[in-house]
């Protein structure tokens, strides 16, 4: 059994993504007396996990804690980052907020503030998450294992030792989640052309979408020869490969990443 995490950590913010890593926390084991969360609306202190302590003020939230999660939109980073200065002292920040480089929030926070930035992406509600990391050179290993000892909450992690790394897992699995949400959807629509209805073209869409997923992950074979084992020659899936082959499916993927890729440069330059 996993040891409890000891770290108080305060989330700035406590929306979507905050909620999230605090539910997994918990379900983890980690104590809520343990976990703080300031937001400016008392709608989202009121939404808290239970045992969890809500401020309206950052400051007050920031004094209780060891780590501090940034856990705001992208655009209101900067002027709390310049509020949080002066008393942050040598705590580690954590930073969710895309897009956001490390030299941004150095610069609110101060030169010497431990800082990791990190991109999860949306199936961490379900603590199904994929999180690549990126730590400055102030971040000692210790307090990278606090990053791991909370991220790990909702779900796997990666570290990457350039920043400009995360424009890719951006790319990759920060918008992933959307790629295969339109698939599964042109699957539904394809299925329900097909006479089936809405509710059980959903069903046999998503649970071979998930059934897919785990075999690809789990397997020792490359993803290749698994489609191969589902690919008789003249059958039904050789049919609908072909088809998908000939429509250039690889390029049309290749293509999508590196237009998110740009995108990701594009919107930490601006
Ligand atoms: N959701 C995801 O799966 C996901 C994935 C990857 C990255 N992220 C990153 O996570 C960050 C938060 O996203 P989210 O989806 O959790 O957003 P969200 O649900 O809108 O939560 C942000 C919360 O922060 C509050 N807030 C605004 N200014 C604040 C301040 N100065 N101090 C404290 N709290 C403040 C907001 O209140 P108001 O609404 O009243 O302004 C809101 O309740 C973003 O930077 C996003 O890029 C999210």
């Amino acid at each position: 059994m996993e040891k409890p995490m000891q770290e108080k950590v305060a989330f700035l913010g406590a929306g979507n993504i905050a909620k999230a890593i605090m539910g997994g926390m918990l379900k983890k084991g980690v104590s809520p007396s343990s976990l703080f969360a300031a937001d400016p609306s008392q709608n989202q202190i009121a939404a808290l996990p239970s045992g969890v302590t809500g401020f309206s003020d950052n400051l007050k939230a920031i004094a209780q804690a060891d780590v501090v999660v940034l856990a705001v939109k992208p655009n209101t980073i900067a002027e709390l980052c310049a509020s949080l200065s002066p008393t942050i002292g040598n705590r580690l920040v954590i930073s969710v907020a895309a897009g956001i480089q490390s030299g941004t929030l150095q610069a609110g926070l101060g030169a010497s503030v431990p800082i990791i930035r990190c991109m999860p992406n949306t199936p961490a509600l379900v603590q199904a998450g994929m999180t690549g990391l990126f730590a400055t050179s102030n971040v000692t290993d210790a307090q990278k294992q606090s990053a791991e000892n909370i991220l790990s909450a909702i779900g796997l992690l990666e570290w990457f030792p350039r920043e400009s790394d995360l424009d890719a897992v951006t790319a990759v699995s920060g918008s992933g989640p959307a790629y295969f949400f339109l698939v599964i959807e042109a699957m539904e629509a394809a299925a329900v052309e097909l006479g089936l209805t809405p509710e059980v073209a959903h069903q046999l869409v998503t649970q071979t979408a998930l059934g897919a997923a785990m075999m690809a992950r789990d397997s020792t074979d490359p993803v290749s020869i698994l489609r191969n084992n589902v690919t008789s020659p003249g059958g039904t899936t050789a049919a609908a490969i072909n088809s998908l082959t000939e429509d250039q499916i690889p390029a049309i993927f290749a293509r999508a990443i590196a237009s998110a890729h740009k995108r990701s440069i594009e919107l930490a330059n601006e």
